[in-house]
């Protein structure tokens, strides 16, 4: 299949355009690079020896996004690109429900307006909220999200499956992923916040490669078993991996809009990761226990069975392969990608 990856030059996107591109599909990468610089792309195509078109373009463009699928010839879309830090979200609502509504309505007209009937979204754990039952499952009907980003994906999970009910033909995968962290095993690519990383294991790896002083864990009286929280940390190519299995799924699907959790099924706490992350590393990493971060929950996981049953896909990574390539990556681009 010819795939748009939208957001394909951030984390996840760049990744998955390396998984399908290995699959043997063909991949159209459209980013803004609001949150990503253009120089992944050659990344891409210096990893993968093929030719990775990109266009800049802004998605909440909507003649700009309709131009672009009159210009290529694409059979299905994978749906990457937003703005995703939970706590901007909170400052900014407009701007995040905007910018992540807008590009979605975008998208979704032109896909009906040029006949593409294949669509895979970045959705997230979040939209499970704060009652939901651990592990999560996907039968679970009550979404909520507590910041404007997560309410961003709950209310697009919404969208998508109104558009299809009366849409013929499409097939939506509404792919919500627990906590991405990681890189490629070649070194080459990984995630490469812009300013403060906002996620555990990019500041962890910040702190390693000397950019950061200390690590700051947030809590450690959770009633968890060793007091800090824990969360299903899944590596970003088991991550890509999964979304060249739901996109291979869509025609088979037994529902036009059906939604998969993407986690490992278990939980690891702060702690262990960082222990995990020292051994990496191959010394030990300066840390102290601060408050609890607002809004923090102690512990969730995936319940993964619906993936591998329906999608024939598991993650397989460990923890210490997360932490090694994460390492890997951050050691050897110690400053992230290149400007230009
Ligand atoms: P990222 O910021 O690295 O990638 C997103 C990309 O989208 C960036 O390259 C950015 O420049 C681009 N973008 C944003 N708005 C755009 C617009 N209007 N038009 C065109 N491009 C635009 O983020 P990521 O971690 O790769 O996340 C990818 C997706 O997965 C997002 O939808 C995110 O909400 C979702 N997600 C991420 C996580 C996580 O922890 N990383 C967890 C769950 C869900
Ligand atoms: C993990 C654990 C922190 C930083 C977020 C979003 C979620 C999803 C994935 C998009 C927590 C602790 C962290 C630090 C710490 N994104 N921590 N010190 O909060 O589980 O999920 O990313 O959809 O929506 O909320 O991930 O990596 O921020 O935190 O102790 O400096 O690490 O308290 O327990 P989180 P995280």
């Amino acid at each position: 299949m010819r795939v748009l990856v939208t957001g394909g030059a951030g984390y996840i996107g760049s990744h998955t355009v390396l998984s399908l591109l290995s699959a043997g599909h063909d991949v159209v990468v459209a980013d803004s690079y609001a949150n990503s610089k253009p120089s992944v792309v050659g990344r891409l195509e210096d990893l993968s020896g093929r030719a990775v078109p990109a266009h800049a373009i802004d998605l909440t463009d909507a003649a700009a996004t309709d131009r672009l699928f009159a210009t290529e010839q694409l059979d299905a879309v994978i749906h990457f690109a937003a703005l995703k830090a939970v706590g901007e979200s909170v400052v900014k609502p407009l701007e995040y429900y905007r910018n992540n509504l807008d590009s979605t309505f975008s998208l979704a007209a032109a896909m009906q307006n040029h006949g593409v009937t294949r669509f895979v979204f970045s959705s997230s754990a979040t939209v499970y909220g704060e009652k939901a039952p651990v592990p999560y499952r996907e039968e679970y009907e009550h979404l909520s999200a507590t910041s404007p980003y997560g309410q961003s994906k709950v209310m697009i999970e919404r969208v998508l499956a109104d558009v299809a009910q009366v849409t013929d033909g499409w097939k939506v995968a509404l792919l919500r992923y627990f906590n991405p962290v990681g890189a490629h095993e070649s070194g080459q690519l990984g995630e490469d916040p812009q300013g403060v990383p906002n996620n555990l294991m990019p500041y962890l790896a910040q702190v390693a490669v000397g950019r950061r002083d200390h690590l700051t864990v947030f809590g450690d009286d959770y009633p968890t078993a060793d007091g800090t929280c824990e969360r299903d940390y899944i590596h970003v190519m088991d991550l890509a991996e999964g979304h060249v299995a739901a996109l291979e799924h869509l025609d088979v699907m037994s529902e036009p809009v059906r939604p998969f959790n993407l986690g490992t099924g278990s939980g690891t706490s702060v702690l262990e990761l960082l222990r995990s992350f020292e051994r990496a590393v191959g010394r030990e990493l300066p840390y102290v226990v601060g408050p609890r971060r607002a809004g923090d929950l102690p512990a969730f996981w995936a319940d993964a069975t619906r993936a591998r049953k329906e999608l024939g896909w598991a993650a397989t990574r460990t923890l210490d392969e997360m932490c090694a390539d994460t390492w890997r990556w951050q050691s050897q681009n110690p400053q992230g990608f290149p400007d230009a």
